[in-house]
């Protein structure tokens, strides 16, 4: 396949070993995390069967495959952000990341971070532990009644917050109703009031081309499992200079270039922040996977998840019990369809959906329980969120068993 192809879902799905069976599963839970295709396994088989040992440390040949691969994997990741290779630093996931963020700043009295009223909870804890010990103030800007970005509500409040606005910590594009905001017009309204800006891509890296210099964000984060990678892996993007002014949460081993016993000198660039052995074999993995997202056509991705979407929306809309999250307009919300479900449980939706039709969805709050809790949404919602494997069949498998399940449910 060359980088750009654009194929049909059914010549991806050969690459999947869980989709190579007879009756497959129709697996429509991918904004929690993605299937992997071979290339990612084998990637993180042939660290533990080839070269298993550690990077940047032993010069013997494993030792020095190791550190080449993960010199690689960083310029691989480097390449699909539009990045420079010492701006990428490797983390657990996404949250880490944004965790790193917020403890590694050097917060000053009457700093104040601005997140939407839709965050999920690793976007929005880390900022309440620092308002809970007095270091920051933490606000949130509500979205507009469609839950789409409210950017004149936005501009408001960073003009109330000015002077004193550090950082805005914003999702690329949100969880709970796959709706993507206008970040490059935030991140210049940002900029203007002297913030920095957090970008939680961890539901835009899957599907949308990222380029950090045109969007001009401080900081990006996510996670690499959501993105046909290997669990255990993410990243942080910094620019430069934002990186040099943030404290490392994880020091010790790889990150010093001079110790005593009584002091110490920090290298500079990402080894600062990715202090221990790391994950090599999750590393190897995110490398197959960046390349393999690499070859996917975006705009193809972006065209055939609202194709599923549109499907998946129409045959529920009008159901009586149904209220979908976000625009009713699936091209505003990719290939995320959440719903909340009057009267019914929606685990038991879920489990049915498995049990009867092997369709696999998410149910409850997606961890953004703020945003669930201020709309007063007791039991949270089903949603459904289709990816490059998926298929037009699935779609309908989904409309028709979702139906039944309703209906039996509605009628126990
Ligand atoms: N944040 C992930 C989701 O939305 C886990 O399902």
């Amino acid at each position: 396949m060359k980088r750009g192809d654009i194929l049909p879902p059914d010549r991806y799905r050969e690459d999947f070993a869980p989709l190579r069976v007879d009756n497959p599963v129709c697996y429509l839970d991918n904004a929690c995390t993605t299937m992997r295709p071979d290339s990612v396994v084998n990637a993180v088989s042939s660290y533990y069967n080839e070269t298993p040992a550690c990077g940047g440390r032993s010069p013997h040949r494993w030792g020095y495959a190791v550190t080449l691969m993960e010199a690689q994997a960083r310029k691989s990741v480097a390449n699909f952000l539009s990045a420079e290779k010492d701006e990428v630093i490797f983390t657990l996931n996404s949250t880490t990341g944004i965790n790193q963020v917020a403890q590694g700043i050097q917060w000053q009295p009457g700093d104040i971070v601005l997140s939407s009223d839709k965050e999920h909870n690793s976007n929005l804890v880390p900022w309440l532990q620092l308002q809970g010990k007095g270091l920051i103030e933490h606000r949130q800007v509500d979205s507009n009644s469609d839950n789409t970005f409210d950017l004149e509500a936005f501009e408001d409040a960073c003009s109330q917050a000015a002077g004193n606005l550090r950082l805005v910590a914003i999702p690329y594009t949100s969880n709970l109703d796959g709706v993507t905001n206008p970040v490059k017009e935030i991140t210049k309204i940002a900029h203007d009031f002297g913030a920095e800006i957090l970008l939680d891509s961890a539901q835009a890296a899957p599907h949308i081309k990222l380029d950090v210099k045109d969007i001009d964000c401080d900081y990006m984060t996510f996670s690499i499992h959501k993105m046909l990678g290997p669990s255990g892996v993410g990243v942080l993007y910094g620019k430069e200079e934002s990186l040099g002014n943030l404290e490392s949460i994880r020091t010790g081993g790889k990150t010093v270039s001079k110790m005593t016993t009584d002091s110490y000198d920090f290298v500079s660039g990402p080894s600062r922040f990715e202090g221990g052995s790391s994950n090599y074999a999750g590393i190897a993995g995110a490398k197959a996977a960046i390349e393999y997202l690499s070859r996917i056509d975006k705009s193809w991705l972006a065209e055939h998840e609202v194709r599923l979407n549109k499907i998946i929306t129409d045959g529920v809309k009008d159901l009586d019990q149904i209220k979908i999250l976000g625009p009713e307009d699936p091209s505003l919300r990719g290939g995320v369809t959440a719903m909340s479900v009057d009267g019914i449980d929606v685990h038991d939706l879920a489990i049915i959906l498995d049990e009867a039709g092997s369709i696999m969805v998410r149910s409850g709050f997606h961890c953004v329980n703020s945003w669930f809790d201020a709309k007063k949404i007791s039991g949270g919602s089903l949603r459904t969120s289709a990816y490059l494997y998926n298929n037009e069949d699935e779609a309908h498998q989904f409309v028709e068993v979702f139906g039944e399940a309703l209906d039996a449910l509605t009628n126990s």
